[in-house]
């Protein structure tokens, strides 16, 4: 059967899957890891990243009464490119850096494309369900699927809610002889109503021959290239993909611009709006809102992104804390870190001591021969699998409150091995230590 014959009977299934999400209660969450982020010098607003199916983390937040609250939702699910992605790590070993990649989500459907749409249609129900009625939605979908995906969205949020089709254009990337260079994503744009958040933001459009008009009331400016003026911007943008030169660069496959989600924040939100990302991927959105003062609450499955978004809001956002329950400690792979402990109450410091860390290497999927790397690393120095360390302690409400954080970054790649902290004195006798391995594997340690 054609897809196009297939479409409404997605849309139609997808109703009918959202009012049995909207109406279970055996739906409820089943918590895997919740991050918060307090801000607290600014509205006290609480941010969070679930690491989990975004249909759980917004059946949790639509029973939690953010119904109609989010006023702006970007996403960028997978492409249907049929291909599994890698987070690319660093690790340094006796010989120098050594390169591993490791599986961060899979863009395979091996029933083709109605699967996919399908995984898409019913997630779109969910988030117009959480939309505010000044909300707008992005969807950052490429040359694949975006007919199907317009059709979609043309039924959920209806046609006259269109608001733009962005075309983001880029130079990166291969080339063909067999047709044009593909060299731009689409974005679809849709609104809740007719009255929505929008601040026009604005570009530089060079004057002809890059020299000055003079045209009366009109302001001119000059930079390296010529004289130009300011425009509203237009829906073709044209922003450098994060390339491997790239200063903001994490790692992270599809990791997306600063400055594309920044146009879009500053265009569709305002000043303490909440802001939405349920395909977080590296977390260039919560990076975004918080820097500029949105609320933000984003989702992924991954590991590869809930540590790398840990470790981008480490150096922006201070106050995290983890919601722990039973099973927090509780993976499927064995680990240990090895640690000595010194408090010295006179002067109220606990000076720590990481020995070794433990891990089986034989639990993980790797790329062909890089076990026997990570096997050599992990004999001379088992430290080095090490990505994060957060210390702190958990609180009345079982949250672990995080006070210190050591990560290893690009420039980086060693964590200290001694680290010395304050007793912390809300809560001297239940001071943690949280240990999450370069694969993301997570580790809860009580001091
Ligand atoms: C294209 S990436 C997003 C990249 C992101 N925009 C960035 O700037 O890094 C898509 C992400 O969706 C996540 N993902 C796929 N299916 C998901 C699901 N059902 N629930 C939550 N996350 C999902 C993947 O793990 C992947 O990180």
């Amino acid at each position: 059967m054609e897809i196009i014959e297939e479409i409404p009977r997605l849309i139609r299934e997808g109703k009918k899957k959202l009012e049995h999400i909207l109406n279970s209660s055996e739906l409820k969450f089943h918590h895997e890891l919740i991050l918060g982020y307090n801000k607290l010098q600014n509205h006290g607003s609480i941010n969070r990243l679930y690491k989990i199916d975004n249909i759980y983390a917004m059946k949790d937040l639509l029973d939690n009464g953010y119904s109609s609250k989010i006023d702006l939702i970007y996403i960028d699910p997978p492409f249907f490119t049929m291909a599994d992605y890698y987070h690319r790590i660093e690790v340094l070993g006796k010989d120098g850096k050594e390169v591993i990649e490791y599986k961060a989500y899979s863009d395979i459907w091996k029933n083709g494309l109605i699967e996919y749409l399908d995984m898409v249609t019913i997630r779109l129900y969910l988030m117009k369900e959480l939309l505010s009625d000044i909300g707008s939605i992005y969807v950052h979908v490429d040359y694949r699927t975006v007919h199907y995906i317009k059709i979609i969205m043309d039924c959920i949020f209806g046609r006259e809610n269109f608001l733009n089709e962005v075309i983001w254009a880029y130079k990166s990337g291969g080339t063909s002889s067999k047709y044009y260079s593909r060299k731009h994503d689409n974005i679809l744009v849709y609104t809740k109503t007719d009255k929505y958040i929008f601040n026009p933001q604005k570009e530089k459009s060079y004057n002809r021959d890059f020299k000055p008009y003079r045209f009366k009331g009109i302001k001119e400016y000059e930079d390296k290239l010529g004289w130009y003026t300011l425009v509203n911007l237009k829906d073709v943008w044209n922003i450098n993909m994060v390339g491997r030169t790239s200063k903001e660069r994490v790692g992270y496959g599809t990791q997306k611009p600063t400055s594309l989600l920044e146009r879009i924040i500053l265009s569709s939100s305002n000043e303490n709006s909440i802001v939405a990302d349920f395909f977080a991927g590296s977390g260039t959105t919560a990076i975004v809102a918080e820097r500029h003062n949105r609320r933000w609450i984003c989702s992924d499955i991954g590991n590869a992104s809930i540590l790398t978004i840990r470790k981008r809001l480490a150096s922006e956002s201070k106050n995290a804390y983890e919601l722990l329950n039973d099973k927090s400690n509780e993976g499927d792979i064995k680990l240990n870190l090895d640690l000595d402990v010194k408090v010295d109450n006179n002067n109220k410091i606990i000076d720590i001591n990481l020995n070794r860390y433990d891990l089986d290497l034989n639990s993980i999927k790797f790329k062909k021969g890089q076990k026997d790397i990570l096997k050599k690393i992990q004999k001379e120095n088992s430290l080095r699998l090490v990505d994060y360390i957060g210390i702190g302690y958990i609180d009345k409400y079982n949250k672990l409150i995080i006070k210190e954080e050591r990560y290893r970054s690009f420039n980086n790649l060693i964590i200290d091995r001694c680290i010395r902290v304050p007793i912390y004195q809300e809560s001297r006798k239940s001071m943690c230590i949280k240990c999450i391995d370069i694969f993301g594997n997570e580790l809860l340690q009580t001091l």
